[in-house]
C-alpha cells in the first residue's frame, strides 16, 4: 500500500460530500425513479447490488447529500400504468419480498432459502418510494409600476458613493417617506460589513448571472438547474424572472445598473427547481446543494396559497433539511429561509405548510413601506419575524431577468424572505461561527416593534410580544447584526416528546382511516398533557425553544376546525384558525403545526389543546389524538446528540420504532403539472395595508369567525353568515340560486295566470314549462347539458379565478372534495363521476339552501379519507397548482 492512509480517508471524503455531484438528466418517459435507503451495515444483508436486482432496478447515483439515500430506475412498463390505475412493478415486488421475508415456517428447502434471500434484501431496506414529479408554487407578484421618491436617498447614494440609477427607489434600504420602515442596513455598511464570504442560494426559477448587477456576485460552482438537469441555472421560461430578482434584493453589485443588494459584496447561487416538475429527491438534492459552501438556502415557495391545501415535505426533503441542519456548513447547519405564503386573502395561513412551520425554518412574513400588515401575507403561530415588501402602493426595486434589465414590481412574502436572507448574510460575514439556531434565536431577541397598537400584538411568558402577522417584529439589519456580534453561542438543541394523548380510543391506520375520538361538540374539546420539571431534567432540557403539536382530527370540513394550544402560564398558541375555502373532508392526518409564540417559555406544568369547529349542525368531527414535541437548549452541551430523523408513519397511536420497513406508494400517475404563478392577486402593491385586525378574530370563542383580516367582499354583508356564504363562490352560487329560483317561481305563476300569453324573455329557460322547482335548486337533474349551462353562466359572472379552478374539478379523484362546497358544481361531479350515486340526487335536493350537497356523508366517526399517503390534501393540492393561473 502506498497510498498513506489519510490519503485514502480524504478520498473517500472527497467521494461522499465535498465534490457536488450533479444530478444525471432524468427521463420520467422512459423510466420511474425510486429512492431506496439502504442499510449497509446490516449484517447478514444484501448489499446494494443485490437489492436492485431483486426488484429489477438499476441503480442510478446517490441521491444528492443523503448517505445511503439511492435514486434507482426501472424501465416504465408500456401497457399497464397507461390509465395510472395499475400496481407498481416495482413497489409490488417489494410488497411480494416482505411477504416471503414473513414466511419462515416454509417447509419447502427452495422456499426457505428463497425466504431467507427475501429477509436479507428486505432487512436492508428502510424506506422505498416512487419518485413523483410535482410543482411549487413561487409565491411571486404581478407588476405594477411604483411612485418615485426623493432626498435622504439621494443623500446616502451620495455618502456611501452608490452609482446605481434605482438605489433612490429602493425604500426598503433608505425610505424618504416613512424613515423607520426600512431593513436598516446602512449602519452595517458603516462598519464595513457587505456580506464578503457568504453564499447564498437561491433554490427557485432560475438566476440570470447574464444580468450586469449580478454576474459579478454569480456563484456557478454552487449553483445548479433541477429542471433541465444542467450546470447552469438560466432562466428559459418567459416568467423565469422570480429568482433573478430574488437575488438581486440579497447580492445587487454595486455599480451603475439597477439597485443594491443587502449584501452587495455576497454571491448568490441559483438552484433552479420551480420552471417544471420536480421529484422529492431532485428538490432533496437541491436543499443540500453545495452545502458546504453555500450558507443560506432562499425559498420564496411552497404548497398552493389558496387556503385549501395543507401540505408538507415529502420524507426524502425533510430528511435533506435534517441532513443540511446537522451537516450543512460544516455541522453549523444551513440557514433555511421561507416565506411565510401570499395566500392570506384566501383565508390561508402558514401553519397549514409543512415548509413553513418546520423548525428548521426561519419563517419571514412581510410588512409594507409604512409598516403595514399587506393583505396577502399570512399568519400563523410559526412566523419569525417579518421584512419589508409591495403593499400600500410601493413595490420592491431590484434586479431582473436580462442582461440590463431592472424589476420596479417585485413584492409579495417573496421578496420579504430574501430581504431576511441578506440581512442574515451580512450577520454571517460578521459572525461566520453562528448555527442554525443562533440565527433564530438572534431574530427573536432583535426583532423591533411595529404598530404597537396593533390587536394582533400578544405578551408571552417571557415578556416578549408576539403576533401571528409580524412574529416577534420587523427584522432590522443593525440590531442584528450589532447583536449577532457579541452574540454568546447557544448550547446544542435536545428534545423532548411526549407521550401520545388517544381521546376516547381514536385510532387511525395506515390508509388513514380514523376511528373513535371524541366529537367535537358545542364547546370543543379540551386536552391536557403534563410536563413536569423532571421530564424536563432527565432529557437535558433547560430553554425552550419551538413546540411543535401533532393532531388526528376527523372532520367533514376541514375548514371549519379551531386548534389552539394553551400553555401553563396561560399564553394562547393559535395553531389553526378556520379557512372559509377549506372543505376538505380528510380532516387531520397526524398533521405536525409549530408554534414559537412559547419561545423562552417555562414548558413546566399543564398544556391544554381546544380543537373547536363552527358548530355548524351538519359538519361534524372528532379529535381523535395528539402529542408534542418540546425543542430548546440543553442543560449540558456534553450530553446532547443531534436529531435524526426516522422515517415513520401517520397511524394512532404512533409506532415508537418501525423494525419492518416502510414503503410508502404515491398514485401511480407521474404528473406534470404547469407552470403556476402564485395566488398573489394583481393589487398586492396598491391595496392599503392594516394594523387594527387581530389575524385569528374570534379565536378564543368556539363560535362562528369571519373570514380573517382580509377585504373579501362577502364580509361585512354576512360576517355572520360565514359558515353559509364563506366565499366569493358561495355568494355568486347563492346569488344564482335565488335568482334562478326567482325567475322559475315567476315562470310558474305567470304561466297559470296567463297561460297563453308568454313573454319571450323567459325563452331562456327552455325547461321552463314543467322544470320542477327541486331541479331548478340543485342546478338541474333535469340533464347535465342544463346543469353544465347553468354553471357556465355562472362562472361568466364572475372572473375570480377560484371559479375557474372549479371548472377543472371534474378531474379530481371521488372522494377528493374540493372547493367550498360549489353547490351546482358538486351535484354536477357527482352525476358525472358517481354514476353510483346519480340516483341518490334527490336526496340532495332535501338540503336546505345553505348547505352544499354532500358526497358520501362519513359515518359517524368512520372516515375514509381518498389519499392513502402523506399528510393532508396532498394531490388535490398539486391539481390545484396545475390550475392556478
Ligand atoms: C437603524 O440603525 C441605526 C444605526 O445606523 C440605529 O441607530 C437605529 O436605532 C436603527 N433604527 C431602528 C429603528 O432601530
Ligand atoms: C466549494 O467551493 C470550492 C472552492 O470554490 C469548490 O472547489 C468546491 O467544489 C465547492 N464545493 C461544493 C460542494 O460546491
Ligand atoms: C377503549 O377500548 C378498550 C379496549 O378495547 C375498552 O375496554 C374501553 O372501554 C374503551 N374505552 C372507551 C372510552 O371507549
Amino acid at each position: 500500500m502506498r497510498l498513506p492512509l489519510s490519503t485514502v480517508f480524504v478520498a473517500f471524503l472527497l467521494q461522499q460530500s465535498v465534490v457536488a455531484v450533479a444530478p444525471s438528466r432524468r427521463n420520467y418517459d422512459t423510466h420511474d425513479y425510486y429512492v431506496i435507503e439502504h442499510d449497509p451495515r446490516s449484517v447478514s444483508g444484501a448489499s446494494l447490488d443485490d437489492v436492485a436486482r431483486s426488484l429489477g432496478v438499476e441503480v442510478v447515483e446517490r441521491a444528492g447529500e443523503l448517505q445511503d439515500h439511492w435514486v434507482v430506475r426501472a424501465p416504465k412498463p408500456r401497457h399497464l400504468a397507461a390509465r395510472g390505475e395499475a400496481t407498481d412493478r416495482v413497489l409490488a415486488t417489494f410488497e411480494a419480498l416482505k411477504a416471503r421475508a414473513e414466511s419462515r415456517h416454509d417447509l419447502q428447502l427452495a422456499r426457505r432459502s428463497e425466504s431467507v434471500e427475501a429477509r436479507n434484501v428486505v432487512s436492508t431496506v428502510k424506506f422505498l418510494e416512487r419518485q413523483q414529479l410535482r410543482q411549487r408554487v413561487k409565491r411571486a407578484p404581478p407588476p405594477i409600476r411604483p411612485p418615485s421618491t426623493t432626498s435622504a436617498s439621494a443623500k446616502a447614494a451620495e455618502h456611501y458613493g452608490i452609482k446605481d440609477p434605482l438605489f433612490t427607489k429602493q425604500w426598503h434600504l433608505v425610505n424618504d417617506e416613512e424613515p423607520v420602515h426600512t431593513m436598516n442596513v446602512t449602519g452595517v455598511w458603516d462598519m464595513g460589513i457587505t456580506g464578503k464570504g457568504v453564499i447564498s442560494a437561491l433554490v427557485d426559477d432560475g438566476l440570470d448571472y447574464r444580468n450586469r448587477d449580478l454576474t459579478d456576485n454569480f456563484d456557478a460552482i454552487d449553483s445548479y438547474d433541477f429542471n433541465d438537469h444542467t450546470d447552469l441555472p438560466t432562466p428559459k421560461l418567459f416568467d423565469d424572472h422570480h429568482g433573478t430578482r430574488c437575488a438581486g434584493q440579497i447580492a445587487a453589485v454595486k455599480n451603475d445598473a439597477c439597485g443594491i443588494g443587502i449584501a452587495y459584496e455576497s454571491k448568490v447561487a441559483g438552484l433552479r427547481i420551480l420552471s417544471g416538475p420536480i421529484s422529492d429527491v431532485d428538490e432533496a438534492a437541491a436543499l443540500n446543494y453545495g452545502f458546504q459552501n453555500t450558507s443560506i438556502y432562499s425559498c420564496s415557495w411552497g404548497p398552493p396559497d389558496n387556503g385549501r391545501s395543507m401540505e408538507g415535505p415529502g420524507y426524502l426533503i425533510d430528511k435533506a433539511v435534517v441532513n443540511g441542519i446537522n451537516n450543512g456548513r460544516g455541522g453549523k447547519g444551513s440557514i433555511f429561509v421561507f416565506a411565510s405564503g401570499n395566500g392570506a386573502a384566501h383565508g390561508d395561513q402558514c401553519n397549514f405548510d409543512g415548509y413553513t412551520n418546520s423548525i428548521y425554518s426561519v419563517t419571514v412574513s412581510a410588512v409594507d413601506y409604512k409598516g403595514l400588515h399587506p393583505y396577502y401575507s399570512e399568519p400563523c403561530a410559526a412566523n419569525m419575524i417579518v421584512a419589508y415588501s409591495s403593499g400600500s402602493g410601493k413595490h420592491i426595486v431590484t434586479t431582473d431577468m436580462g442582461e440590463n434589465s431592472c424589476s420596479s414590481s417585485h413584492g409579495g412574502t417573496s421578496a420579504a424572505a430574501p430581504n431576511a436572507v441578506g440581512v442574515f448574510a451580512l450577520a454571517l460575514e460578521a459572525r461566520p461561527d453562528l448555527t442554525w439556531r443562533d440565527v433564530q434565536h438572534l431574530c427573536v431577541q432583535t426583532a423591533r416593534m411595529i404598530n404597537p397598537d396593533d390587536p394582533d400584538w400578544d405578551k408571552t411568558a417571557s415578556g416578549r410580544l408576539y403576533s401571528y402577522k409580524y412574529g416577534f417584529g420587523a427584522l432590522d439589519a443593525y440590531r442584528y447584526v450589532t447583536a449577532a456580534k457579541d452574540w454568546k453561542l447557544v448550547k446544542p438543541q435536545v428534545w423532548y416528546s411526549t407521550d401520545t394523548i388517544q381521546l376516547n380510543n381514536g385510532t387511525m391506520d395506515e390508509k388513514n382511516t380514523m376511528h373513535g375520538g371524541e366529537p367535537i361538540g358545542p364547546a370543543g374539546v379540551k386536552s391536557k398533557i403534563t410536563i413536569t420539571r423532571d421530564m424536563m431534567d432527565q432529557h437535558n432540557f433547560e430553554k425552550l425553544e419551538h413546540i411543535n403539536v401533532k393532531v388526528w382530527i376527523q372532520h367533514t370540513k376541514r375548514g371549519d376546525v379551531e386548534v389552539e394550544i394553551i400553555s401553563p402560564k396561560g399564553i394562547h398558541s393559535v395553531l389553526a384558525g378556520t379557512r372559509f375555502g377549506d372543505s376538505a373532508n380528510t380532516g387531520f392526518p397526524g398533521w405536525t403545526f409549530m408554534s414559537i409564540k412559547h419561545w423562552g417559555e417555562d414548558p413546566v406544568g399543564d398544556w391544554t389543546i381546544r380543537v373547536a369547529d363552527q358548530k355548524n349542525p351538519r359538519e361534524k368531527g372528532a379529535f381523535l389524538g395528539w402529542n408534542m414535541i418540546f425543542w430548546g437548549e440543553a442543560i449540558d452541551a456534553s450530553k446532547a446528540s443531534k436529531f435524526d430523523l426516522k422515517k415513520t408513519t401517520n397511524v394512532l397511536p404512533p409506532v415508537v420504532d418501525l423494525n419492518a420497513p416502510s414503503t410508502t406508494s404515491p398514485s401511480v400517475a407521474t404528473k406534470t403539472h404547469a407552470k403556476p404563478t402564485a395566488l398573489l392577486p394583481t393589487d398586492h402593491a396598491t391595496v392599503e395595508g392594516e394594523k387594527t385586525k387581530p389575524a385569528f378574530p374570534v379565536a378564543t370563542s368556539a363560535g362562528a369567525v369571519s373570514p380573517s383580516s382580509t377585504p373579501t367582499p362577502d364580509e361585512g354583508w354576512f360576517s355572520d353568515m360565514s359558515n353559509l356564504v364563506s366565499n366569493q363562490k358561495w355568494l355568486f352560487g347563492a346569488i344564482g340560486v335565488v335568482a334562478v329560483f326567482g325567475i322559475g317561481s315567476l315562470l310558474f305563476f305567470w304561466r297559470r295566470r296567463v297561460a297563453r300569453q308568454r313573454r319571450a324573455n323567459y325563452a331562456s329557460l327552455p325547461a321552463g314549462d314543467d322544470l320542477p322547482m327541486s331541479s331548478i335548486r340543485d342546478g338541474g337533474s333535469a340533464g347535465g347539458v342544463r346543469t353544465k349551462e347553468l354553471y357556465d353562466a355562472f362562472g361568466e359572472v364572475s372572473d375570480d379565478e377560484d371559479v375557474d379552478e372549479e371548472t377543472h374539478l371534474q378531474g379530481r379523484r371521488p372522494g377528493e372534495r374540493s372547493g367550498a362546497g360549489l353547490g351546482f358544481h358538486s351535484g354536477f361531479l357527482d352525476d358525472d363521476e358517481h354514476p353510483s350515486t346519480a340516483g341518490v340526487s334527490p336526496g340532495y335536493r332535501d338540503e336546505p339552501d345553505d348547505q352544499p350537497p354532500r358526497e358520501a356523508e362519513p359515518q359517524d366517526h368512520e372516515h375514509v379519507p381518498p389519499s392513502p399517503s402523506g399528510s393532508g390534501s396532498g394531490d388535490g393540492s398539486w391539481e390545484h397548482a396545475s390550475q392556478t393561473r
